[in-house]
């Protein structure tokens, strides 16, 4: 597999080791951190550490894993272990885990000392094919995810399959959600490959592809202004249940499947308003339910899903944004929808049959 190149950095795929070692050296850097969390510190760090060239030069920065620690207090804790560690402009961040990591680890970077170099070394699906490419860094704050952010690239992505044998099956599902919505947004026949593969043992090259779909976009439009907003099909109705059941569900909803219940509404809104077939719509709707089954959504939660639309950082002059398919592999941007198409939507979704295997 090549190395993909991104806006202004390449991709790294597998033979990590080598390459970070490489990137290390060449970078001249004063110092370099290691940022993980408690997973990502007993299960990948080792494989990362074992082969670095330069051990005595870094320190580690462990923090909690979860989303809770996509904050604001977790971000202070990053930047005063890089003062006390004595950090200058020239150190070097890497990140070494999944998307909460990728996020608050680039954010904290990216506005130490008004910016230090980092990359990103994603250990989960979710990580690898969305969250490490196109410079999306940011935090949570006021239960509004990613509402604090900066558009800064990473230096590198590294991406190294054998971390996905540390997840849990429901993990690398959550990652292959935002792989399907790359096929349903811009490749039909990546969809179609994507759907009649080994879901459960998915290959380096589908990955590969997946990340090579999305790096098309923001190498096309890096700051979001028109074609990258097509990578947030499913993510406004899917964001709100995502925030509705991290809130409410003791077991909540992982982001792909929220994200999914999010395709699923706004896959019925794309046959509504953007002349998108009832047999893709069938398709697309029948895939997804069965592989991620159904959220139990109450129609007492609407009102609530709807004003966390409402705050979505998406939205220009108050109107909700959706992007939308017109086909599979085609999608619109800016379709603004009504609350009462977006409860629509909703209803249907609540009503969809879904027997349990
Ligand atoms: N996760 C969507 C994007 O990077 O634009």
């Amino acid at each position: 597999m090549n190395t993909l190149q991104s806006i202004d950095y390449p991709i790294y795929f597998n033979n990590i080791s080598a390459e970070l070692n490489r990137f290390i050296k060449q970078g001249n850097y004063s110092r370099f951190f290691v940022l993980t969390d408690e997973h990502t510190a007993k299960y990948c760090l080792p494989l990362l550490v074992e082969n670095l060239d330069d051990k005595d030069n870094y320190d580690l920065i462990e923090i909690n894993a979860g989303e809770e620690s996509k904050s604001i207090d977790f971000c202070v804790g990053i930047w005063k272990m890089l003062i006390d560690f004595g950090a200058d402009r020239n150190s070097l961040l890497i990140n070494l885990g999944g998307g909460v990591i990728t996020d608050l680890g680039g954010f904290a970077a990216s506005t130490y000392k008004r910016g230090i170099d980092f990359v990103h070394v994603p250990t989960t699906l979710l990580a690898q094919v969305d969250a490490s490419v196109g410079g999306k860094n940011g935090i949570d704050i006021f239960n509004l995810k990613n509402i604090i952010g900066t558009f800064t690239q990473p230096k590198a992505v590294f991406i190294e399959h054998r971390f996905l044998s540390t997840l849990p099956a429901r993990q690398v599902k959550s990652g292959l959600a935002e792989m399907l919505k790359h096929g349903l947004i811009a490749d039909a026949a990546y969809w179609r490959k994507l759907k009649q593969s080994d879901l459960e043992n998915l290959s380096p090259e589908l990955i590969y592809d997946s990340i090579a779909i999305k790096n098309d976009v923001v190498i096309a439009d890096p700051k979001e202004r028109g074609l990258r907003k097509i990578l947030n099909f499913g993510h406004t109705i899917g964001h709100a249940i995502e925030s509705y059941s991290l809130n409410n569900d003791e077991n909540p909803l992982t982001h792909g499947e929220a994200v999914v219940a999010g395709m699923i509404c706004e896959t019925y809104l794309s046959h509504q308003k953007c002349g998108l077939s009832l047999t893709a719509m069938q398709e697309i709707i029948d895939t997804l339910l069965g592989l991620y089954g159904k959220y139990p959504l109450d129609e007492s939660t609407f009102g609530q899903l709807n004003d966390t639309m409402r705050k979505d950082k998406k939205n220009q002059g108050g109107k909700i944004n959706c992007s939308l398919l017109s086909n599979i592999g085609q999608c619109e941007i800016d379709n603004v929808c009504t609350d009462e198409e977006l409860c629509d939507s909703l209803k249907y979704y609540a009503s969809l049959e879904f027997e349990k295997a």
